[in-house]
């Protein structure tokens, strides 16, 4: 079984002080409260919320699991870069990615490059992040054995620690996840909600 390593949100420095950010992204595992930590911070911050699985599926009228069994994994990771790139000039936005959009490290590289823009990974032990899924979930197509999961959680790690800041959710709920994400964000980067300037406050 992965284990996350640090108790403590770890922050890689990112150069440029307090630079205006544009755009928050958040990746991790499935079960990783991607989607509800991002809608918690678009709450706090006024910000756009975009799910990219759920831009997907707008854009190809399906769920995930049907463009999954309809036209098979490669695909859906072609969307999921079509898509990304149309978000690239998003402005105070966050951006929920899938637990593997960052599998290709090309998407990834390309990621760490986007302007103004950072990447946040939730981490928290797989054993947690198996717990909150539903198994019997038909929306999740690799919610597979857990011994599959374990590969890919294990194959995926060095990826999402690639992000500038990783947040360990262990034992939280959402919304204090995105006050750490937040605070984690604030030491480096300026928020501006939208209509106000940051205050420094969640
Ligand atoms: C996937 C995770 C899913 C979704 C698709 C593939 C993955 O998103 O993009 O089922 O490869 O881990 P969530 O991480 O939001 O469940």
């Amino acid at each position: 079984m992965s284990e996350s390593g640090d108790q403590r949100a770890a922050v890689h420095p990112i150069q440029g002080g307090q630079r205006r950010l544009s755009r928050l992204i958040l990746t991790g595992f499935m079960g990783a409260g991607k989607s509800t930590v991002g809608a918690s911070l678009a709450h706090s911050t006024g910000w756009r919320f975009l799910d990219l699985d759920t831009c997907i599926e707008t854009d190809c009228s399906r769920s995930v699991a049907e463009i999954f069994r309809e036209h098979g994994e490669a695909y859906f990771r072609g969307k999921e870069r079509e898509l990304l790139q149309q978000m690239r000039s998003e402005d105070q936005a966050i951006l929920a990615l899938g637990g593997g959009t960052i599998e290709d490290p090309l998407v990834l590289k390309d990621l760490l490059d986007w302007e103004d823009t950072c990447i946040v990974f939730l981490d928290a032990p797989l054993k947690e992040l198996l717990g909150r899924m539903n198994p019997a979930s038909r929306s999740r197509p690799l919610l597979t054995t857990p011994e599959e999961l374990e590969a890919r959680h294990r194959r995926r790690l060095p990826l999402y620690r690639a992000a500038h800041i990783t947040v360990v959710t262990t034992g939280l709920p959402p919304r204090d996840v995105a006050a750490k994400v937040l605070r984690d964000i604030r030491k480096v980067w300026r928020i501006e909600e939208r209509g106000k300037s940051d205050d420094g406050k969640l």
